[in-house]
């Protein structure tokens, strides 16, 4: 296998490969699917979200986010207005309202040319994320294989139920890392499979992992992989999703990390994880938070 190499800053962006033809209406489909999925219509109201890095100190942080979890598991949202949320929406800022992804178009597209290399040269394996959401980014993959014909896979792993609290015996990179306390964060299977019966994409190739990583993953019935996204925040949950899963990637296969630019516990993760494996394999900003790389070796 020689798969085709990474050239310049093309990878970015599979709008601009489109290894195998489709034809236009698929193209656009896939175009029309992704812009639904980040609800690009709606890209300038925003939901108040605790996420950081705008509210950095303690109290402003923890009064803000009180507030809003009461709210949100009364079913209420703050919305604001802003300007720029076309530009953020592009590179996966703030968290849409209606929309079924919070990764942005610039990820959704990256996720489209690692499927697309990966089906032009012919790399086998499955696609799964670790940490879906309301699995939007899942359900575009779905949409892909079936747009191409490709007889893979989709594993959807996720607790359902948010992130774990920090275990700092075991991960003192996650100290003080309070994901765990976002309602919104909070989405169950039944509404993920909503979600994928809401664009007609339920069916046997998609297959929901649910539990805690450390728990779910060493044992899931997975054989291969072709493209792995992990998007769980913290260093645990990158880790916990490497040792698991990249064994499983195959040489040409792509590994995504969602938060590798943004969350230095995840970053760290993944470098602890490559210096012990001795991956040198470069990594590829996607759009400042999203990086990603091809695997070369076994
Ligand atoms: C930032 S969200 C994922 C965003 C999603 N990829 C998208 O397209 O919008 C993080 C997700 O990871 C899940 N998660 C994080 N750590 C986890 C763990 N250790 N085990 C199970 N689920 C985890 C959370 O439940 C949450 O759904």
């Amino acid at each position: 296998m020689n798969p085709t190499p990474l050239t310049g800053a093309v990878q970015r962006d599979s709008a601009l490969t489109n290894p195998r033809a489709v034809s236009p209406s698929e193209r656009r489909y896939l175009q029309l699917l992704k812009e639904v999925i980040i609800d690009v219509d709606n890209a300038h109201r925003f939901q108040l979200t605790p996420y950081p890095p705008d509210r950095s100190y303690w109290l402003k942080r923890t009064a803000i986010n009180s507030l809003i979890n009461t709210l949100s598991k009364k079913g209420l949202t703050i919305t604001g207005v802003n300007a720029r949320g076309a530009t953020d929406r592009e590179i996966g800022l703030g968290w849409p309202i209606n929309g079924y992804s919070m990764i942005g178009m610039k990820r959704l597209n990256n996720i489209q040319y690692c499927l697309e290399q990966v089906f032009a040269d012919g790399i086998p394996g499955d696609f799964i994320e670790t940490g879906v959401w309301r699995g939007g980014a899942c359900i575009f993959a779905r949409a892909i294989c079936e747009v191409y014909n490709e007889n893979r896979n989709i594993w959807v792993a996720d607790s359902f139920e948010g992130l774990p609290k920090p275990n700092v015996e075991l991960y003192p990179e996650d100290k003080g890392d309070d994901l765990y306390s976002i309602e919104q964060l909070r989405v169950s299977l039944e509404q993920v499979q909503e979600n994928f019966k809401r664009f007609d994409l339920l069916d046997d190739k998609v297959h929901f992992l649910k539990g805690w990583f450390k728990d779910t993953l060493p044992s899931a019935p997975i054989e291969k992989l072709a493209v792995v996204r992990l998007d769980g925040d913290m260093y645990e949950s990158t880790m916990d999703a490497l040792k698991s899963l990249y064994p499983k990637l195959s040489t040409g296969g792509f590994l995504i990390v969602d938060d590798y630019g943004v969350i230095p516990a995840c970053r760290k993760a993944v470098h602890d994880y490559r210096d012990e494996h001795g991956i040198t394999d470069e990594i590829i900003d996607i759009d400042g938070s999203g990086h990603f790389w091809r695997k070369s070796g076994n």
